[in-house]
């Protein structure tokens, strides 16, 4: 299900249809969302004929060769285009995911839709605006406290500390768990949501820091952590391969533990 945070009162439409060009060999159809705030139009999908053969393997090819041949004003996020720097996370045939290491051959059918991250506002077409995403990781302060002075050269960390780490350091905060998230859907102006979580969670376990209790005091709010359900749309949509549901179970944990 994808739901969008629209305008009030406004209806996707039916939008352009950009045909192929002559002499393309293997089309394939993509519907993609738009929405222009400056404009007056209400959001429409418009569809795009494109001859795949002429672009790369994954979809943000696509929406490049789209760009630079069929549609300049189409406009998307991207940056590091090998799955490092989250930017282009996006709706792709129903799931989120990004659009640089999903292949447009596993796109079913002959038409793929496209749409930005569901159930956030939306700055322009395929972009969505983030910044209550941001401030809600930065309100979880990722980053190491301590207490004991800083030693001369670092802080120093044992091989099975460090491995406590794994699956959590790898997040690249593109918020493709946290917008599948049907609990982040419906709460998440006071719900923090699986990938803030699963960073709160990375400091709470970090051998070197010295806040664990003062983090922890900071989470107890019934809306805060509690409001995750168990429901693992998070883990099953990470590009990354990573479990935020089992990370806020953890840090359930270590709040049941500190009141017995
Ligand atoms: S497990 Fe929790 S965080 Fe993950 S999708 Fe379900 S409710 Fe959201
Ligand atoms: S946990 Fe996975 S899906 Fe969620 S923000 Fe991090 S990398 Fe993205
Ligand atoms: S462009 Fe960086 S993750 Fe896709």
């Amino acid at each position: 299900m994808v739901e969008l945070a629209l305008p009030k009162n406004s209806r996707v439409q039916k939008g352009r249809h950009y045909p192929a060009p002559a002499g393309a060999k293997t089309l394939k159809s993509f519907r993609i969302y738009r929405y222009d705030p400056e404009g007056t139009g209400n959001p429409r999908w418009d569809t795009y004929d494109v001859d795949v053969a002429a672009c790369g393997p994954m979809v943000l090819d696509v929406l490049i060769h789209i760009k630079n041949s069929m549609d300049p004003t189409l406009t998307f996020r991207r940056s590091c285009r090998e799955g490092v720097c989250g930017s282009c996370a996006m709706n792709i045939g129903g799931r989120n995911t990004l659009a640089c290491i999903h292949g447009h051959e596993d796109a079913h059918g002959s038409t793929c839709q496209i749409s930005p991250l569901p159930h956030m506002p939306v700055v322009k077409d395929l972009v969505p605006d983030l910044t209550h995403f941001y401030a809600q990781y930065a309100s979880i302060e990722p980053w190491l406290k301590t207490t004991t002075p800083e030693p001369q050269t670092e802080w120093s960390q044992s091989p099975e500390d460090r491995e406590k780490l794994d699956g959590l350091y790898e997040c690249i905060l593109c918020a493709c768990c946290s917008t599948s998230c049907p609990s982040y859907w419906w709460n998440g102006d006071r719900y923090l949501g699986p990938a803030t979580l699963l960073h709160a969670y990375r400091w709470l376990i970090d051998s070197r820091d010295e806040a664990t209790g003062e983090r922890l005091d900071a989470l107890e709010d019934p809306f805060k952590l509690y409001r995750c359900h168990t429901i693992m749309n998070c883990a099953q949509v990470c590009p990354k391969g990573l479990n935020p549901a089992k990370a806020i179970g953890e840090v359930k944990k270590m709040m049941a533990e500190r009141v017995v």
